[in-house]
């Protein structure tokens, strides 16, 4: 089964992302990124660092996207999110971020941050639609192509 035919019949399901995941993940991520983190990235996100918590969609036993995200003092840190091209805009990146700041809430988190391409429209909308707030600029932040990061901060987790 394909991953676009896996996602006909059936929702998304969030669960935490375990080491079997990690070649699905790093297929979606070289299929999100112009300069995808590294197999090994994911494997220490999941394996070693002890404030990291990425998350799956998993539709049918497939990786459809992937969060990770940090919690640290506090405030959760949006460090990456990505989801298969051919699974998109049917609400998988909207679950994964609201479940991501559920969890920091329950954690007793009251604050989100994240960095993003200014160019990446579709992740601006999903970020703003989930009440993040551009706080500033940083100029020539990335280093492949000297674009600009805009950083975004989600002042209260409150419902
Ligand atoms: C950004 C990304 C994670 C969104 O995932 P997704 O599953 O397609 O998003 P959703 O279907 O949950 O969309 C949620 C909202 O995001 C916004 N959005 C998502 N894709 C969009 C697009 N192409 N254009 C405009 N808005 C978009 C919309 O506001 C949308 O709500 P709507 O469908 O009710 O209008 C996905 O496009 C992706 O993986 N991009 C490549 C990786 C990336 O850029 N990651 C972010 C790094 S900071």
């Amino acid at each position: 089964m394909t991953i676009s035919q896996a996602m006909t019949d059936s929702r998304a399901s969030i669960r935490a992302m375990k080491q079997q995941d990690i070649a699905e993940v790093h297929d979606i991520e070289k299929l999100c990124q112009t300069a995808p983190w590294s197999q090994s990235h994911f494997e220490n996100e999941v394996n070693e660092i002890g404030v990291s918590e990425p998350l799956v969609a998993v539709i049918r036993a497939r990786v459809a996207g992937f969060i990770v995200v940090w919690y640290v003092a506090r405030e959760i840190q949006i460090n990456n999110i990505g989801v298969h091209p051919k699974c998109r805009r049917q609400g998988i990146g909207r679950i994964l971020l609201s479940e991501a700041l559920r969890f920091g809430r329950e954690k007793g988190c009251d604050a989100a941050h994240l960095e993003v391409r200014q160019s990446n429209t579709s992740a601006l909308h999903l970020y703003k639609a989930a009440g993040f707030q551009q706080v500033y600029l940083r100029e020539g932040y990335y280093s492949d192509n000297l674009e600009n990061a805009i950083v975004m901060k989600k002042p209260s987790l409150a419902l």
